[in-house]
């Protein structure tokens, strides 16, 4: 495998609020390759979106990093300067945020808003050469080059959700986030983003990092997949080895949570119990509270993410002096 171009390392990250610390991420430590799709999955707050900001050093005060680095071209993103993280952002390492729809100018004609983020990193760009780069960029998204003269609302759904990956990519950044890219989508359009996102990363070798609770849509296109828990990776491996093998209760069960339509009569999986507090996570592993295979050291003692076959997976299951 090539050598990463991104590596994030031991992170933990807090919000204080009245309550006490949420550890929205803990000693979280994972690669991104160039050309490769890394699939950042588990449920609602388990701190995905706040692993996603972090990579663009974007996670919101009082939220902050309290210990780790997140490593990009020899330089820690965390220690940069203002101006150089502004540079970074866009340009090397962009996002398309949760919520995509809601997130494009609705006073700005398309076209606008590409220009507006092409000027801020090339001052002096001129302007028939920026159209020139977009309507190249969006006719590969396959829209008609015409529609940048038009607003967002003329658009339909799927349209701005393309515009919004063509301004993540139109710097033709190393990087890309996409947290939760598809949530507002239906089927079609959803594996039209799949194979759209897959061409795009062949294109311009981008690495991706794909944040969804969906792990039947990050199968679709992951290499590797992370799967988290409660702040904290619990599973780490190739999509293959993960799907065909999962180690860990927890990404079994969210395995068994994807409906299948080619089973009849099939009865839908639900994991019991509600993900933890995180403000006063259980002691022991998180998970074990929710844990058909709990045992009494689960209760008591966090279990370090361990190496097992192809694999990383954080489970007392595992450790053959147990
Ligand atoms: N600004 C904030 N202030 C306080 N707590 C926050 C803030 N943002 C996130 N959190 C908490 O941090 C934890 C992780 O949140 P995060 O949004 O990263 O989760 P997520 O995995 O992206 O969830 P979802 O799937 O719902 O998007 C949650 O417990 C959440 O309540
Ligand atoms: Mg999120």
């Amino acid at each position: 495998m090539n050598s990463p171009v991104c590596e994030i390392k031991n992170l933990h990250i807090e919000y204080p609020i009245a309550i006490g610390t949420v550890r929205a991420v803990e000693d979280a430590s994972l690669n991104l390759y160039p050309g490769k799709v890394l699939g950042l999955v588990g449920e609602s707050g388990c701190g995905k979106s706040t692993l996603g900001l972090s990579l663009l050093n974007l996670v919101r005060p009082p939220g902050k990093v309290s210990k780790g680095s997140i490593i990009y071209k020899g330089q820690d993103i965390l220690t940069l300067p203002g101006k150089k993280l502004l540079k970074l952002r866009g340009r090397n390492i962009s996002m398309i945020f949760q919520n995509p729809l809601t997130s494009l100018n609705p006073l700005m004609k398309i076209k606008d808003q590409f220009y507006d983020t092409m000027i801020h990193h090339e001052p002096g760009l001129k302007k028939e050469a920026a159209m020139k780069r977009i309507e190249e960029l969006v006719e590969l998204l396959g829209i008609e080059k015409k529609r940048i003269h038009e607003f967002p609302h003329q658009l339909s759904g799927g349209m701005r959700q393309r515009i919004m990956i063509g301004l993540a990519l139109i710097m033709k950044p190393d990087i890309l986030i996409a947290d939760e890219p598809t949530t507002s989508l239906d089927v079609i359009v959803e594996a039209g983003f799949i194979e759209l996102l897959n061409q795009l990363r062949q294109t311009y070798n981008l690495s991706v990092m794909l944040i969804s609770h969906n792990l039947g849509l990050v199968a679709e296109i992951a290499e590797r997949v992370a799967v988290m828990y409660g702040g904290k990776i619990v599973e780490e491996g190739s999509a293959e080895s993960i799907y065909s093998n999962p180690l860990h209760p927890y990404t079994l069960g969210l395995i068994q949570c994807i409906p299948n339509i080619k089973l009849e009569n099939q009865h839908l999986f639900t994991m019991p119990g509600s993900p933890p507090d995180l403000v006063h996570p259980p002691p022991g592993c998180r998970f074990s509270p929710r844990c058909p295979k709990v045992m009494a050291q689960c209760r008591k003692e966090l279990p370090p993410l361990i190496r097992k076959n192809e694999q990383k997976v954080a489970c007392w299951l595992y450790r053959e002096n147990r």
